[in-house]
């Protein structure tokens, strides 16, 4: 057994040395080794038999289960369940025994030598080789073996398994190539099993199972070639239960090997009719098996080459940070491609059962620009669809709790629409959330300057969105202002605040928007549905919109030397800087009383710099820089999709050390494990945040309140170059970055603005180099 380590490398993650008796890196590691397609996607859970900890884990986008909520106390409003995404079945599945002794890598007394897992970003390829003594034999033999979940056809998963005698005689090698569909969630509420079968058709091997309560049928259909000495050996079909398996047996001699390549079609009634899912995986399965291994792998390779051409961030100088961003975008890449508008992006993607595989605010406050920057208008315009389709049933949540006249409230988390989350303080009180789709909807037609997608549902999500703040605020005769009261901000570590400056701001800003929208909409298209608010209504949400209460520190003037508060009674609490919190004592969610917490004046993740962020054209550096100076000190950072705002606005207001420190904090988090928590899955959304802060951070490109694209960027100290590609307004922009010079050519040759130190260019095919300061 050897030590474990992470080695540094622009395009690979490599592990090397490996240790059975420590559970928790090797659950970390089955995350850090996932891979997936956006359809579909897995844990890098061995293939043979491993007795070790393991979180098993595959997960098919969109196939949950309605898991019956469990809570203390129950009340009113709460959801039924918890929608959950499924652990599936396991489909890479090879097991194997040499002369009658099983391979297992934790069996006592196994020896496993040369360990080396890696993941090979650039070709979406996962590999893993190592060597082993048998423990009862001592026969050792060594083994390589290759996985894929195909890029390019989204259906499909493929494994070639190498096994190669390195000792011993005449010895019998079974490998039995399997499905397995007897699987469960290790975070079911109540034990229950969210599977059953359907159907096993041994002689087509295909398994279909079906989820109980929302009747999803999956099937997974198996085609396996197994050779030795380039002799192809006929298998054994001994599918029977929940279980496809093919059992081939060879005869082998040091030095002497067995190939075993499995294909596995998986089809999901979500894209098949149901009698129909059998022939569709089995027919993926057999044309993989057709082509061969190596050629299913071209295909995908080829179309991950064509993802990282819009998507590669490439770091001059800092391999550190090169792999951080990269591993990143590679988790991003394989979590969402925007084929399918029913899917988004579950803040741990395929790599582990938290947080459900739902839809959280992550996707409009952090995911959506990198897939619009990266992937293209049509990708990102999908996220925006996805909620539009779901505003009935945000309508239907708004009525639950009391709201009327088609105000919207859409949900905290979200599989199909509906609310399934349910602690009081985050389902009813996490409303910013509501911002946050709307700010998607500003955001997306900004960047692309297509204003058309306010006819496309933009404007009747806005106006949901509007009716709701509009009732939600009240009117405070005391303040002679509307409040907010009761909510929590993004900032988790206190709840049931009232004024939370972010979600004032936020809502205030909504209702502008959506005043602006519908006037957009009505003065276009007088008969469209979201011209008709009235105008007595449109009133009413200007009157809110004026006079919302924001909370600032001293009270005025705020502009001049203030704050703006994180909620009204902040600086009652004790001052103190999250520096000063004992080593031993972080993460305080792991260490300290929730009363504590809730006590402390310590914020959870960026709120008012949140607001900063989102609306940056809207303030002087020098109160975004007040704000930053205050609030950097007493935020833990323990959600993770705050350091990656802070690296930000550090870089917008020249704190550089800061930006760098805090933008390692956010690509590495889970490379490096900051909040020990990488065995139960990977940040997937928060990799968005990683990408804006190279991009929006260190690159300095911003859509203006001009309307136009601003580069203005700074590199860390460190980095001798930094260069990434943007889809903009039709346009694929090439930027590069290097010794004081912006280069810019538009790859396709469609002409774009950016305004680049000042000054507005029209970028062409030809590259334009600007000096920068
Ligand atoms: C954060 C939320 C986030 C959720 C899922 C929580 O820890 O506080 O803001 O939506 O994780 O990423």
């Amino acid at each position: 057994m050897g030590e474990r380590r992470l080695e540094i490398d622009p395009w690979r993650i490599v592990e090397t040395g490996f240790d059975a008796a420590d559970g928790r890196v090797c659950r970390a590691s089955e995350s850090l080794f996932s891979v997936g397609n956006g359809a579909m996607g897995g844990r890098a859970n061995f293939e043979e038999f491993f007795s070790g900890e393991s979180l098993q884990g595959n997960y098919i986008g969109g196939v949950y289960y309605p898991d019956k909520t469990r809570v203390g106390w129950w009340k009113n409003g709460y959801p039924e369940y918890f929608a959950k995404v499924l652990n599936s079945a396991f489909w890479p599945g090879v097991d194997l025994y040499i002369g009658g002794e099983r391979l297992d890598l934790a069996a006592p007394g196994a020896v496993v030598g040369d360990f080396r897992r890696e993941l090979d970003m650039r070709r979406g390829l996962l590999t893993r080789e190592f060597t082993v003594v048998l423990p009862k034999s001592g026969v050792r033999v060594a083994v390589e073996a290759r996985r894929l979940v195909s890029m390019a056809e989204p259906e499909l998963g493929a494994v070639s398994y190498k096994l190669t005698l390195l000792s011993g005689d005449n010895l019998a090698v079974a490998a039995t190539a399997f499905v397995e569909g007897d699987v469960r969630n290790e975070d079911a509420n109540y034990d229950e099993k969210f599977w059953e079968l359907s159907s096993l058709d041994r002689d087509a091997r295909a398994l279909t199972m079906r989820t109980r309560k929302t009747g999803f049928e999956v099937c997974w259909g198996q085609r396996v070639a197994v050779s030795c000495a380039d002799r192809r050996l006929s298998g054994e079909n001994l599918s029977a239960g929940e279980r496809v398996a093919e059992r081939f047996e060879a005869v082998l001699s040091a030095g002497q090997s067995v190939v075993i390549e499995k294909f596995v079609g998986v089809a999901s009634s979500l894209n098949h009719p149901a009698g129909e899912l059998a022939d569709a995986a089995c027919g993926v399965a057999q044309r993989a098996l057709e082509q061969g291994f190596g050629t299913v792998l071209m295909a995908h390779e080829a179309a991950w080459a064509e993802r990282w051409e819009g998507g590669d961030v490439v770091i001059g100088g800092d391999e550190r940070a090169q792999q951080g961003i990269r591993f990143c975008i590679f988790q991003l890449l394989q979590t969402y491609t925007g084929r399918d508008s029913r899917l988004n992006v579950g803040p741990k993607g395929f790599t582990g059962e938290k947080y459900g595989g739902s839809t959280y605010w992550d996707t409009e406050a952090y995911c959506l620009p990198f897939y619009l920057a990266t992937c293209g208008e049509e990708v990102a315009r999908q996220l925006l669809l996805y909620r539009y389709k779901q505003l009935p049933q945000a309508i239907e949540n708004a009525r639950k709790l009391g709201f009327t006249g088609g105000a919207a409230l859409y949900p905290m988390v979200t599989m199909t629409g509906e609310e399934c989350h349910n602690e009081w303080e985050i389902t009813f009180e996490e409303i910013h959330r509501n911002g946050a789709i709307a700010y998607a909807i500003y955001n997306f037609c900004r960047y692309t300057g297509r204003q058309d997608y306010l006819f496309e549902g933009g404007a009747e999500v806005l106006i949901g969105i509007a009716r709701f703040w509009a009732q939600r605020a009240t009117w405070s005769e005391p303040k002679g202002r509307f409040v907010i009261l009761g909510v929590t901000g993004p900032n988790e570590y206190e709840n049931n605040v009232n004024n939370n400056w972010y979600t004032n701001y936020l809502a205030a800003w909504c209702l502008k928007y959506a005043i602006d929208a519908v006037g957009y909409v009505a003065s276009r298209d007088p008969k469209h549905r979201a011209a008709a608010v009235s105008a007595a209504e449109l009133a009413r949400w200007a009157e809110v919109a004026e006079g919302m209460f924001l909370p600032v520190w001293p009270e005025s003037p705020v502009d001049k030397e203030g704050i703006f508060l994180q909620q009204e009674g902040y600086m009652d609490k004790e001052q103190v800087m999250a520096e000063d919190i004992p080593v031993s004592e972080r993460p305080i969610n792991q260490h300290w009383s929730w009363d504590r917490i809730l006590r402390s004046c310590f914020i959870k993740q960026a709120d008012v710099l949140q607001g900063l962020y989102f609306f940056q054209e809207f303030f002087d550096r020098e109160v975004i820089a007040r704000n930053f100076d205050f609030y950097e000190p007493r935020t833990v950072h323990e959600s993770s999709l705050s350091p990656c705002v802070h690296s930000i606005l550090a870089s917008l207001t020249g704190r550089a050390e800061k930006a760098y420190e805090l933008y390692l904090r956010t690509a590495r988090l889970d490379l490096d494990d900051y909040n020990r928590e990488v065995h139960e899955g990977l940040h997937i959304t928060s990799m968005a945040g990683s990408w804006l802060s190279v991009v929006e951070g260190f690159g300095g490109v911003r859509v203006g309140c001009d309307g136009r694209l601003h580069i203005a960027p700074k590199l860390p100290e460190g980095w001798s170059s930094l260069a990434f590609r943007l889809h903009y307004r039709g346009a694929i922009l090439a930027i590069r970055v290097a010794a004081g010079e912006v280069a810019v050519s538009s790859e396709n040759g469609v002409e774009a603005e950016t305004v680049i130190g000042g000054d507005l260019y029209k970028i062409g095919k030809e590259e334009i180099t600007i000096k920068i300061g």
